[in-house]
C-alpha cells in the first residue's frame, strides 16, 4: 500500500535531474506519473529494468513555453488516464550571469533564450525566458490541471519548484530568475486561495540539489564532493533529488491536508545569498 496509489500524477522536466527525482518518489507510493520534456525519450528515466513503474509511466514532449502544447499534454494525460490529482511543476531553471544590465552571448546561449545579435535585446530576452519558464510556464500549467481538477470528485494537489533565490533578501547574478520564483511562491499563496477547498497549492523552494548538471557545471573540479563549496550550508552538502521527492510525497500523500499556500525551503538552512559567489565561478571561468 503506498500513499499515492491509484493518483494519477503530471510532472514537467522529468528527462533529469530534480524531475527524475520526484517522479521516482511518487511511483515509489504507488502514483501513474506522466512527466515531460521537449525532446523525444522512450520512456521516463529509470524505469526501464522496472516492469511496474514502466507501466505506470510515460514520459512525452511537451515544450511548457507553449501554451497550446500544455492544453493538448493535459487533454492527452485525461484521455488516456481519466483525470489528474498532482501536478508537479518542476521545469524550470537558469544560468547566473555576472552583470543583469548585460548578459554575455555564453550565458545566453546556456540557459537557451532566443538568441540576439544586439547586446540589449539579448539581454533582455535572457530575462524574459528567465521569468517565462519560472513564473508564467508554471501559472499556464497549473490554470489548465486546475480547470481538469474541478470538473473531477476529490481533491487536487498541485507542487510548485521555487528556489532560495525568490527568498525576500534579493539574488544578485540571479536577478530575473529570483524573482520569477519569488513570483511563483506568491503565486502558490495566491493560488490556495482561490481554490480551496477543492486543490491545495504548495510550494517547496530549493537550496543547491545535486544533479548531473550541478555535478559538471557548478562544483568545482578541485572539489567534486562539495566539501569546501557547502561550507556555509549548516548541513555541510546539496540536497538531493530524492529529498525533494520525498517532501512533495508528504505535501500530496494525505499527511499535509491542512497544508496550503505554503513554501517548503528544502535547503539544509542555507542563509540568502551565501552561495552566490561560488554559484557565479564556473561562468566567470569560462567567459
Ligand atoms: N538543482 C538545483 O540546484 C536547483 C536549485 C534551486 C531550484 N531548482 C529548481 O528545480 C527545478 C529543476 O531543476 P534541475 O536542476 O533539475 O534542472 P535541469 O537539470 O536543468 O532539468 C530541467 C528539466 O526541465 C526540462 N525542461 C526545460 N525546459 C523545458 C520546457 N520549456 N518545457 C518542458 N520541460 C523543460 C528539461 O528537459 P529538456 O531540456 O529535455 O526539455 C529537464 O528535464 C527547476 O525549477 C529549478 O529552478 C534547482
Amino acid at each position: 500500500m503506498g500513499k499515492l496509489d491509484g493518483r494519477i500524477a503530471i510532472v514537467t522536466g522529468t528527462s533529469r535531474g530534480v524531475g527524475v527525482g520526484i517522479a521516482h518518489a511518487l511511483l515509489a507510493e504507488g502514483a501513474t506519473v506522466v512527466g515531460c520534456s521537449r525532446g523525444e525519450l522512450a520512456a521516463l528515466p529509470g524505469t526501464d529494468d522496472n516492469p511496474d513503474w514502466a507501466g505506470r509511466s510515460a514520459q512525452w514532449v511537451c515544450d511548457q513555453g507553449d501554451v497550446e502544447a500544455i492544453d493538448a499534454f493535459v487533454q492527452r494525460v485525461v484521455d488516456t488516464y481519466g483525470r489528474i490529482d498532482i501536478l508537479v511543476n518542476n521545469a524550470g531553471g537558469t544560468v547566473p550571469t555576472p552583470h543583469v544590465e548585460d548578459v554575455p552571448e555564453l550565458v545566453q546561449k546556456i540557459q537557451g533564450a532566443p538568441r540576439a545579435a544586439d547586446d540589449f535585446e539579448r539581454t533582455a530576452l535572457f530575462h524574459a525566458f528567465a521569468v517565462q519558464m519560472n513564473l508564467i510556464s508554471p501559472m499556464w500549467f497549473a490554470i489548465r490541471v486546475a480547470r481538469q481538477m474541478k470538473t473531477q470528485e476529490g481533491t487536487g494537489s498541485i507542487v510548485n519548484i521555487s528556489s532560495g533565490a525568490g527568498h525576500p533578501a534579493g539574488a544578485p547574478t540571479l536577478v530575473s530568475y529570483g524573482a520569477a520564483k519569488s513570483g511563483l511562491n506568491h503565486m502558490t499563496r495566491s493560488l490556495a486561495q482561490e481554490w480551496g477547498p477543492q486543490i491545495r497549492v504548495n510550494c517547496v523552494a530549493l537550496g543547491p540539489t545535486i544533479t548531473d548538471n550541478f555535478r559538471s557545471f557548478v562544483l568545482p573540479a578541485d572539489d567534486p564532493t562539495g566539501r569546501e563549496y557547502f561550507d556555509l550550508v549548516p548541513m555541510k552538502r546539496g540536497g538531493e533529488p530524492a529529498e525533494v521527492g520525498a517532501t512533495v510525497v508528504f505535501l500530496c500523500g494525505g499527511d499535509a491536508d491542512f497544508i496550503n499556500g505554503t513554501t517548503i525551503e528544502c535547503d539544509g538552512g542555507m542563509l540568502p545569498g551565501v552561495l552566490y559567489d561560488a554559484g557565479l565561478k564556473t561562468i566567470t571561468d569560462l567567459l
